[in-house]
């Protein structure tokens, strides 16, 4: 029997389409999960949607239709957006699935019954955005706002079922400091064990009766389960746990690590261990919080208009270049900042320069230099080869290395250093001058079998990250040979597996150039109008915790307020940016110095309207490109409720430009 591997995404809020940031999350547990299938582990790759809960509830009484005809629309989304990024995920679970549903009032019912869960009543914080409940010193922590997202949280109270997590806490505790490898990154640990279970673990309240829209309790139809409760038991409801059929759960549990973002590591390494402990099952093996995707240096969000569409994205590059990136540029366990000048520049220098070339190169020289068969490595072995070699027969221990970290953009790099040194071995060895003399011929035919050899193995190193480029450049090699796609054809002893005499086909380019400066206008473009569209749908239909958020913003100390260097700048040139429906493009004079500044304020101003006159300016703000134009910092604006109006900040009297604001 193989051994078993069981890996999971967090199932997705379906309130809003999908992001990047989702992606990002998925494609690199499904690059975890071809390896280890890949490496013959028998694998469960799960991943899915998180679809009852008070946010879900009001979103659909937004758009005027019922919660499940909500999530069903936006699931199936979920569901395209998988299949088009070739998710290779091998179950879909849904909490509003039947059998999840069972699964968890049965363990509910079952944790009241032996005592673990208990009635009393709860009075606290509430954030309606994380639905989450936090206790006093949390929000002082956190300045007295939700610790998650930063929103103001509600007090509320009710009658409700709490769960004995002071129980457990002490062996939690002990679990994770005997198992290092529990959770990771270890920061992460550590943040869990001083910042929530150290200063005391208090019960927690695991059911709601102010909304409808979830699992309801089976003998007490007034209180729903707690969305997180609810949410975690499906890595053991998508087994089959506690259901007629459970052999997956036999075959599969405990996990082997649950992938989840760095927000969720808190419920994945309490809530769910407690739950788990209470049960008497094993727990995960590992939780591994992954960093955020930042846009600008915030995290992507819907409401705040800064997300990457990854349809557009795969539509206008194609899957393999999209998941390229999301699984090299960012190391997994931290935050990055996504940002498109660096996704084009990856795809064209990485995939259409390094590897693209290198590929259409080889399969270029063995078709006119030995007639499109592969040739005999016959000569003796120089010093150039050895490197070559010796960097290929480490690529497989040195991939294992990274996949066991779960650094999934170490991996790339170790396969693209061998990509580099296959194009500084063509460097070195000249095969068109070698091509000149026929005394050089068994020479030339070497280097280029080395090379060949060399892009097959690279060709199955890349089978965890991309789908469709291993096959192309095997078909180009000639490579029809399951065996020799295989992970263990290349292990260290397996260098020169490819036969002699395969005969290479020429193909298409790998990965097609792209035209960067006509891209990048358009995808900054396209994310203006998403921010600009995202601000009118917040004016239109903002969400409790959005009104919340709009007028009551935490305490800030003066500090804070003097990081902002605010001066007064002069308007000496406004025209409309051509590419954009929203942008004015101000060049601004703050004494003596020109600041070129982008404004979406197009709908309210004129160009000639702004010419002449002093406004404020966010002197210090990092510059962003938009439209292909560098912005080097913000005007500041008043408007109405919904924007219905908006002016320029000035002066009550005329002032020089340059003038501090303090
Ligand atoms: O939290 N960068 O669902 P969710 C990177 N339903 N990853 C991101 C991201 C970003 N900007 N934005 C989202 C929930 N993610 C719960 C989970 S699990 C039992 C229940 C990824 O829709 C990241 O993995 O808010 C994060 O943890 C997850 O999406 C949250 O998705």
């Amino acid at each position: 029997m193989n051994k078993t591997y069981y890996v999971t995404t967090p199932i997705y809020y379906p309130s809003a389409k999908a992001h990047i940031g989702h992606t990002y999350c998925t494609v690199n547990t499904d690059a975890l999960a071809r390896y280890k299938r890949l490496k013959g582990f028998d694998v469960f790759f799960l991943t899915g949607t998180d679809e009852h809960g008070q946010k879900i509830e009001r979103k659909a009484a937004e758009a005027g239709v019922s919660p499940q005809e909500y999530v069903d629309k936006i699931t199936a989304e979920f569901k395209k957006l998988w299949k088009l990024m070739d998710i290779s995920n091998d179950g879909f679970i849904r909490t509003t699935d039947k059998q999840h549903m069972e699964c968890v009032q049965k363990v509910f019912d079952r944790l009241c019954e032996q005592g673990d869960i208990y009635k009393s009543e709860y009075e606290g914080n509430y954030c309606t955005q994380c639905e989450a409940f936090w206790t006093d010193t949390q929000l002082k922590d956190a300045g007295g706002a939700c610790p998650d997202c930063g929103r103001p949280t509600e007090l509320a109270k009710e009658e409700a079922y709490f769960l004995r997590v002071s129980k457990y806490a002490p062996r939690l505790i002990q679990h994770i400091r005997d198992n290092p490898d529990f959770i990771q990154p270890v920061s992460r640990a550590n943040e869990m064990l001083n910042n929530f279970l150290l200063p005391g673990a208090e019960d927690l309240c695991v059911t709601r009766s102010t909304f409808k829209w979830g699992v309801p309790v089976s003998f007490d139809s007034r209180h729903v389960i707690y969305v997180w409760i609810d949410a975690v038991l499906n890595y053991l409801s998508a087994l089959g746990y506690l259901s007629d059929d459970d052999s997956l759960y036999r075959r599969f549990w405990p996990a082997d690590v649950h992938i989840v973002g760095k927000e969720i590591v808190r419920f994945h390494t309490i809530i769910w261990p407690v739950v788990l402990m209470a049960l008497d099952l094993p727990l995960p093996r590992k939780v591994y919080g992954h960093g955020w995707l930042m846009l600008d240096g915030d995290k992507m969000s819907k409401s705040k208009g800064n997300v990457v569409d990854p349809f557009v994205l795969v539509e206008r590059y194609g899957v393999d270049a999209v998941r390229y990136f999301l699984l090299s540029e960012f190391p997994f366990g931290q935050d990055g900042n996504f940002d498109n000048r660096t996704l084009i520049t990856r795809i064209n220098s990485d995939l259409a320069n390094d590897l693209g070339n290198l590929l259409s190169r080889t399969v270029a020289m063995i078709d006119r230099y030995f007639g499109g068969v592969v040739p005999c490595p016959v000569c003796p072995v120089a010093e150039e080869d050895e490197a070559l070699k010796d960097s290929a027969r480490a690529l497989s221990a040195r991939i294992d290395g990274a996949m066991d970290a779960i650094h999934p953009n170490v991996a790339l790099q170790e396969i693209f250093r061998t990509v580099g040194l296959c194009n500084k071995y063509i460097d070195i060895t000249a095969p068109w001058v070698l091509a000149k003399d026929e005394s050089k011929r068994e020479r030339l035919g070497t280097v280029l079998y080395n090379l060949a050899e060399c892009l097959r193995i690279i060709g199955v190193a890349l089978q965890p990250f991309l789908t469709n480029t291993p096959k192309r450049m095997f078909e180009q090699l000639g490579v029809t040979d399951a065996q020799l796609m295989r992970f263990d054809s290349i292990e260290p002893d397996c260098f020169g597996s490819l036969p002699e005499g395969t005969v290479v086909c020429k193909g298409d380019a790998l990965f097609p150039r792209i035209d960067a400066e006509a891209e990048l206008a358009y995808l900054d473009d396209m994310l203006e109008r998403q921010r600009a569209e995202a601000q009118t749908a917040n004016a239109e239909a903002p969400t409790q915790a959005e009104e919340l958020e709009k007028e009551e913003k935490p305490l800030i100390t003066y500090d804070d307020f003097a990081k902002l260097d605010l001066r007064l700048a002069r308007v000496v040139e406004c025209t409309e940016v051509k590419k954009s429906k929203h942008l004015l493009n101000l060049t601004l004079d703050v004494r003596g110095e020109k600041r070129t500044v982008l404004s979406g304020i197009r709908d309210w101003m004129k160009p000639e309207e702004l010419v002449g006159k002093n406004v404020v300016l966010v002197y210090n703000l990092a510059p962003r490109k938009m439209c292909g134009i560098e912005s080097q910092g913000m005007i500041l604006c008043a408007s109405d409720e919904g924007d219905v109006h908006l002016s320029p900040l000035t002066t009550m009297t005329e002032m020089e430009s340059g003038a501090g604001i303090r």
